[in-house]
């Protein structure tokens, strides 16, 4: 017997005593689901015993406890299955953000200043590594039925110094990325994905990171596959991919992960030798600085774990699309026109992340989302809202500029869209908006 499979029966045997095994495990909360006093949440890990299993076995017979060889693999299997040449993993969403924006700073020459224009509706840190990494980011309004970019109001923002176009698809769901992409092409700069949250989307037929220079992915248990915490920056670029490690990893040049990292030579095969210039002895290429850099690693069971989570992505993004047709026929069933729900285009397969729900006015949010929580549904807010109405963010720019941004923090929110909401769940969603009285 394998060591994971007695992990396995270890797991089996405290169930079998009445331990309470993984009460974080949301999908298996959800098979026993009891209306009467459960939650339903917005989103959590939908894991089975073998993630658990996974994770433990890489600390129990495991070399590494640091990033290691399973970390290493997952990069390689994560771009397999996502198109990409090359890919790195780092210890959240945000994180990725951050060293794939330095990276591209750096790898595509953008100087201090430059601009990249990114939506002031959705998370933070999207925004923040532009901050961090002195580029400017310009803001352009959205437009209200699907929460998305304004394109008219993108391609007028653009100006000799725009080097790049950030996309955040909301809640996983792409503006028209044809249009993206000859706007991008006519004025010669980049589109970047912060594809933390639309994981699995596709725009005709293929992966929307398919369309960008480089691509983020965050690994909260949140999000369509989950580490714990994680995230990922992929691109076909590999030298991009390679610089954003640098950034990562210490700032450090040298590139050896998992099993290379090992090796008395490393991967350049030439691991000793003069890397300084100017410097007239043989350096270890393991310590030498290129970049100033940070330590972003994951640990090697977040690899582990992002191995067996990478076999569920395809159910997961199945799910999550039924799941969001099914809730979003029982919201309009009884709330009709008093709310819009954004639609993907007809050339688009989204992913969802959630149920986006825009009310046709405050005060109808504000009764809904009382409603839902106090009959244990959990809500969220489309994140910032306006990222410029906030205390951190206020002095980027005039959130007055942006009328339509303004509005979503009055009137948008979000339920989950949870690959293992059943029967049970929907139901629940039924009954509790069949009693609702604003
Ligand atoms: C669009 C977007 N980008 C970045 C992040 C940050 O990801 P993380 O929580 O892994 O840092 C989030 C978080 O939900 C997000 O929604």
């Amino acid at each position: 017997m394998s060591v994971n499979e007695k992990i396995i029966g270890f797991i089996n045997q405290l169930r079998e005593e009445g331990e309470t095994v993984f009460p974080f495990l949301y999908n298996k909360k959800l098979e026993t689901f009891d209306a009467e006093k459960d939650w339903v949440f917005y989103s959590g890990p939908y894991w089975g015993d073998e993630e658990v299993a996974a994770a433990m076995e890489s600390l129990i017979t495991g070399k590494w406890v640091a990033a290691g060889e399973n970390v290493a693999k997952f990069e390689r299997e994560f771009s397999k299955k996502y198109n990409f040449n090359s890919s790195l993993m780092v210890n959240s969403g945000s994180s990725a953000n951050l060293v794939m924006i330095a990276a591209s700073k750096k790898h595509f020459g953008w100087s201090d200043g430059d601009e990249v224009i990114v939506s002031p509706v959705g998370f933070p840190t999207t925004i923040s590594p532009l901050v961090q990494n002195g580029l400017k980011p310009v803001f352009t309004d959205i437009t209200y039925h699907d929460l998305n970019f304004d394109l008219d109001l993108v391609e007028k923002a653009i100006n000799s110094k725009t080097k790049a176009i950030f996309l955040s698809p909301v809640l996983g769901n792409s503006p028209d990325i044809d249009r993206i992409l000859s706007i991008c092409d006519k004025n010669n700069i980049k589109l970047i994905l912060d594809g933390c949250d639309s994981l699995g989307s596709k725009w005709n037929g293929k992966d929307l990171s398919d369309y960008a220079a480089v691509t983020s992915c965050s690994f909260y248990p949140a999000h369509h596959m989950t580490t714990g915490e994680g995230g990922m920056v992929s691109s076909l670029d590999k030298e991009l991919v390679k610089m954003a490690r640098r950034f990562a990893w210490w700032g450090r040049d040298c590139y050896c992960t998992g099993a290379t990292n090992l090796s008395p030579v490393g991967a350049c095969g030439n691991r000793f030798d003069k890397w300084i210039e100017g410097y007239d002895h043989k350096v270890d290429h393991k310590y030498l600085f290129s970049e100033i850099g940070y330590n972003l690693k994951p640990l090697e069971l977040q690899g582990s774990i992002g191995l067996v989570q990478m076999q569920k992505s395809d159910e997961i993004h199945i799910k999550r699309r039924e799941t969001k047709n099914r809730l979003e026929k029982i919201l309009k069933k009884h709330l009709g026109d008093r709310i819009s729900i954004p639609q993907e285009d007809n050339k688009a397969e989204t992913s969802w992340f959630g149920v986006p729900i825009i009310c046709n006015e405050n005060k109808l949010k504000q009764m809904l989302v009382e409603h839902f929580e106090g009959n244990r549904i959990q809500t969220r807010n489309y994140f910032a809202g306006n990222v410029l109405l906030h205390p951190g963010y206020k002095h980027l720019d005039d959130a007055g500029k942006f009328p339509l941004a303004n509005r979503v923090l009055d009137e948008v929110f979000f339920i989950g869209c949870h690959p293992s909401y059943n029967e049970a769940v929907f139901e629940r969603v039924d009954q509790v908006l069949s009693e609702f009285k604003g």
